[in-house]
């Protein structure tokens, strides 16, 4: 039986994050979960509905950027590890609106982390602060190499840029204060209950409605594609066998340029869907690239595989193959998120382009 643990996991009700918790209330019935969440656009408790009565399962609705909101609740609760998932997470609305990011991802974490820090006073045997990141904050690679963890911070975007402060002042609160924490680094996820701004589920989404499918650039952009529960698995094993102070990318060993990806999803679409091979590869559409886009992103996951023992339990095939027919199942889950605000923003994003 486990130890028990009383543990905040923020951002619980968005994509990632909503996989970590459930993984977390089913493995761990000794763990006191709790999921703070503000519900931006991109937080939805339908995502964990499975879990929603769980006895060790509990919901804050709560903003990061809210200082004092943070320190009142950690001195009534006292986490003793802190999963951090909380952000914004989409490139094209950084370019947008960088200081949404600044304040949520910068601001947002040095108020948990000092929180923390308040809670524990240098008392910190058996705490944890465990930081989410991405494999964005390296910036771009030519067309051979891998990240490594010791690769340069070179952030790109104002979502990078952010993620990359936010893991310094992780950093620092562990030099300074002598905090423990560790830091991941992951590649692109993909899987069930991804908001559709996202490459694979708008163009899921897009596919199904016979939508223009639109191709940033020359479409030969790589990036590494990673199964969400995969990436779910990976934080529990980094949680609980990481050691402190150190970064572990994370990645699926599984490059892919976008448009040979969007002819995999394309074939396996049309299959699910009943129509003809190749059928859906009309609605391809290169537009107007995205500023400042990275050219590639590849990771090296070979410290965590060779020291934690962790690697991705499903190929990509498998991985989109259950993720189409998530998505094909569960309109309703689309229809909801699509409704209201998503129109203006899609109209927005790709009007001009
Ligand atoms: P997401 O956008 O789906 O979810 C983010 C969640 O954070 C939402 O539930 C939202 O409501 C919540 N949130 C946002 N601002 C908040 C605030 N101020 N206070 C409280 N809650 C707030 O993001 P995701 O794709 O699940 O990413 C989760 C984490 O993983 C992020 O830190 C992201 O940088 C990192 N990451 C994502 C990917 C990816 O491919 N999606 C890859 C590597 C790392
Ligand atoms: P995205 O899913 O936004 O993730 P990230 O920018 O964090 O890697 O995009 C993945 C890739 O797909 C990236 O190269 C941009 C490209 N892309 C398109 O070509 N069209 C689109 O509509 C979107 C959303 C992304």
């Amino acid at each position: 039986m486990s130890t028990q643990k009383k543990i905040l996991i923020t951002g619980g009700a968005g994509f990632i994050g909503s996989h970590v918790v459930r993984l977390f209330i089913n493995k761990y019935p000794n763990y006191q979960i709790y999921n703070l969440d503000v519900l931006t656009y991109a937080g939805n408790l339908e995502n964990l509905k499975d879990i929603e009565n769980a006895p060790n399962y509990h919901f804050i609705k709560a903003d990061i950027v809210d200082e004092k909101a943070m320190l009142d609740l950690f001195a009534e609760h006292k986490f003793d590890s802190v999963i951090h998932l909380a952000a914004e997470s989409h490139v094209d609305r950084s370019i947008e609106d960088p200081l949404a990011f600044v304040r949520t991802n910068v601001i947002g974490t040095v108020n948990l982390l000092n929180a923390f820090r308040d809670t524990w006073k240098g008392n910190f045997e058996g705490k944890l602060f465990y930081h989410i990141s991405t494999d964005e904050v390296y910036g771009t690679l030519g067309a051979t190499g891998l990240f490594e963890e010791t690769t340069s911070y070179d952030p790109n975007s104002p979502y990078s840029a952010s993620k990359a402060s936010s893991d310094h002042f992780v950093r620092a609160y562990g030099e300074t204060y002598g905090m423990p924490y560790v830091v991941t680094n992951c590649s692109n996820n993909y899987g069930q209950n991804q908001f559709p701004e996202k490459l694979i589920p708008l163009f899921i989404h897009n596919i199904k409605n016979n939508k223009p499918l639109p191709v940033y650039g020359d479409g030969k952009y790589t990036r590494d594609w990673l199964y969400v529960v995969d990436h779910a698995r990976a934080i529990d094993t980094v949680f609980h066998d990481g050691k402190n102070g150190e970064t572990y990318n994370i990645g699926g060993f599984n490059e892919w340029q976008n448009i040979e990806l969007i002819r995999v999803l394309i074939k396996q679409m049309d299959e699910k869907l009943g129509r003809p091979e190749g059928e859906s590869e009309k609605l391809i559409t290169y537009v107007t690239d995205r500023p400042g886009h990275d050219r590639r992103y590849a990771i090296d996951a070979n410290k965590i595989k060779n020291e934690l023992g962790w690697e991705p339990s499903v190929t990509f095939e498998q991985g989109l193959s259950i993720t189409i027919d998530w998505y094909l199942a569960n309109e309703e889950w689309l229809n909801n998120v699509t409704s209201g605000d998503y129109q203006k923003y899609y109209d927005g994003m790709y009007a001009e382009r």
